[in-house]
């Protein structure tokens, strides 16, 4: 299996301090960085865009950043999160009109594509374009807000998601997003995830003597 990977997703950093915060986690330990884009439409709440992503890239962060797409449509923005810097761009499926055919936008545009499950969202959009994805991103809350539950089901969807990747014999990262803490990463770990999103379970570690760092917490994950 591929090296796990910890994505802090920014939505619970402060924003504020944005570049020092991604800089702060990076430095910490952290591999990637989850970039949550939230349209008001698609999902119920209103984030960031190209914008912001191109300010982290100017401010010099080098890691990969991973764009998680919570819009509708879809590829109107594909080509500016391309050129603002993305390293990878997932997005909903039942956000997009031609599933295929937005894959295809993504890697034209150098980035590499993903499909995001909700939690009730059937897998069965995988049959047929499994072979055009680097990443698989399963939902273990309902999209929109940091700081939600995990929902248990996630993991059963995680190992049936890990056996059809492991089929395939393809190189395709398996993330898990929502509620992830330091307390149960072991178990979706061992359900078969390799890409971790934590957003409050990171962020919301800030040490009240030392508010800048995160290296206790990334370290025990
Ligand atoms: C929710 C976002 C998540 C969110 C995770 O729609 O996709 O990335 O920031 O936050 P936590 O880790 O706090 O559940
Ligand atoms: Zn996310």
């Amino acid at each position: 299996m591929a090296q796990d990977l910890i994505a802090p997703s920014i939505l619970s950093a402060d924003f504020a301090r944005l570049g020092e915060e991604v800089d702060n986690v990076l430095a910490a330990g952290a591999d990637i960085v989850h970039f949550d884009v939230m349209d008001n439409h698609y999902v119920p709440n209103l984030t960031i865009g190209p914008l912001v992503c191109e300010a982290l890239r100017k401010h010099g962060v080098t890691a990969p950043i991973d764009v998680h797409l919570m819009v509708k449509p879809v590829d109107r923005i594909v080509a500016d999160f391309a050129a603002a810097g993305a390293t990878y761009i997932t997005f909903h499926p039942e956000a997009s009109e031609h599933i295929d055919r937005t894959l295809q936008l993504i890697r034209n545009e150098g980035c590499r594509g993903g499909l995001v499950f909700n939690p009730a969202t059937p897998l069965t959009y995988l049959e047929y374009v499994i072979d055009k994805l680097d990443m698989i991103l399963l939902m273990s809350v309902n999209p929109g807000f940091g700081g939600q539950s995990f929902i248990p089901s996630a993991l059963d969807k995680l190992r049936q998601v890990r056996q059809m990747i492991d089929a395939s014999g393809r190189e395709i990262r398996l993330e898990i997003d929502g509620g992830v803490k330091v307390d149960n990463i072991a178990e979706i770990k061992a359900a078969g995830a390799d890409t971790f999103v934590s957003g409050s379970g990171i962020f919301g570690h800030r040490r009240a003597e030392d508010p800048n760092r995160y290296d206790t917490i990334i370290k025990q994950m």
